[in-house]
């Protein structure tokens, strides 16, 4: 069913506070969460508010988090985040990167121990939205094989790109560095469908088409994409400090565990560069450029990184969000949760 923006926002945070958050933290996860979902991306939006309501409840979310920042260079920086809920350690450490970059051109700064922050395009955006160049990359689960393994080692490990042109248009670029998201096959296992042998492999590390046989995903490009994973990997685990690798705490094993999860933002001040003024305009005549280069067959258009979700943000923001009416049952009813994430292994039928 259709929910308008404000109503999804409401809602969510309604519950993530009944879940325990308080009410800022709340607001928080709630604005990051309708951002994916006005923009079309659902496997980041409200149908994660059930297994954030449970691992709140049982303990694995620190909801009184001691967040502190530490300066380690002129344009280094390192935000703990105390296992607070991600989407807030990562909102306000792009905030702190932001205000460095400003003041010295470029900042580098760690978010380390923190649970899972959702869609990275919304802290670039941050960033992009002061007229920086925002970067972002994080940890995630053990769910992919390195290129040539029968075994998964690294997470869908994200990378994220925003900045904006003359117009305020912005280009946000936001990707796993998987083939496809584990809710795409989720998705063909509740249709009875099968799944291009380009996406996962079996036990054995066979592609597979078979999405009940998935035992872990594929890197995106074979090698370059297992190389970006694990650029991610270092970048945001092994620079900060924390687990890596296959180490990394899975999302549904323990519910009541802290997660201590990193998260990298690097943000770019064009003025130390090209200069504000010439950035956005070449940025601007780089997108018209793109716009104009002659569709191949069975293309209407080309657009840039994050144009189409742009717009469907305009629309969604007139017309309401499409929403699963599971989900909207849920946020609206008392329940909290349903106790259905606790011990579900990723791969499980
Ligand atoms: P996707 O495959 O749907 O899109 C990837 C990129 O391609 C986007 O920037 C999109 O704008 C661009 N794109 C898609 N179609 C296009 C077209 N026709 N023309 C031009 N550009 C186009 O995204 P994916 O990989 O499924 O990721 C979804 C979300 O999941 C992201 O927000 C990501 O941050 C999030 N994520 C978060 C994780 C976490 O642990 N926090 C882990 C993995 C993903």
């Amino acid at each position: 069913m259709k929910v308008q923006k404000q109503e999804l926002h409401k809602l969510i945070q309604n519950k993530l506070h009944r879940a325990g958050l308080t009410e800022e933290h709340a607001d928080i996860v709630a604005d990051v969460l309708v951002h994916a979902d006005i923009r079309g991306y659902h496997s980041h939006g409200a149908m994660r508010v059930e297994y954030y309501a449970e691992r709140i409840d049982k303990g694995g979310i620190n909801t009184d988090p001691n967040f502190t920042f530490e300066k380690t260079g002129p344009t280094t920086a390192i935000f703990d985040g105390d296992n607070g809920v991600g989407h807030v350690v990562a909102k306000k450490s792009m905030e702190e990167a932001i205000a460095m970059a400003k003041e010295n051109g470029v900042a580098i700064v760690g978010a380390k121990k923190m649970s899972h922050s959702g869609a990275l395009s919304y802290f670039v955006q941050q960033a992009a939205e002061e007229d920086l160049i925002g970067i972002s990359v994080c940890q995630s689960d053990p769910m992919v094989v390195p290129f040539g393994g029968a075994e998964p080692y690294y997470g869908t490990n994200p990378i994220a790109f925003a900045c904006r042109g003359k117009d305020n248009e912005l280009v946000t670029f936001d990707m796993a560095t998987t083939v496809q998201a584990w809710g795409k096959i989720l998705d063909k296992r509740s249709r009875n469908e099968s799944i291009p042998d380009t996406w996962a492999v079996d036990k054995d590390g066979n592609p597979t088409t078979d999405p009940f046989k998935v035992n872990a995903l594929l890197p995106i490009a074979g090698p370059k994409g297992y190389g970006l994973m694990m650029m991610v990997d270092i970048l945001s685990g092994v620079l900060l400090g924390l687990p890596y690798g296959n180490k990394v705490s899975s999302m549904y094993e323990d519910l009541t565990e802290y997660r201590n999860l990193g998260q990298l933002h690097i943000v770019i001040n064009p003025e130390y560069f090209a200069g504000l003024k010439v950035f956005k305009e070449s940025l601007t005549n780089s997108m018209n450029d793109l716009n104009n280069i002659k569709p191949a067959p069975g293309f209407k258009e080309v657009s840039y990184p994050g144009q189409r979700s742009a717009m469907r943000e305009q629309e969604n923001e007139k017309n309401g969000i499409e929403i699963l009416d599971d989900i909207v049952e849920y946020l609206q009813s008392d329940v909290i949760h349903h106790n259905s994430y606790d011990n579900k292994d990723p791969f499980a039928k």
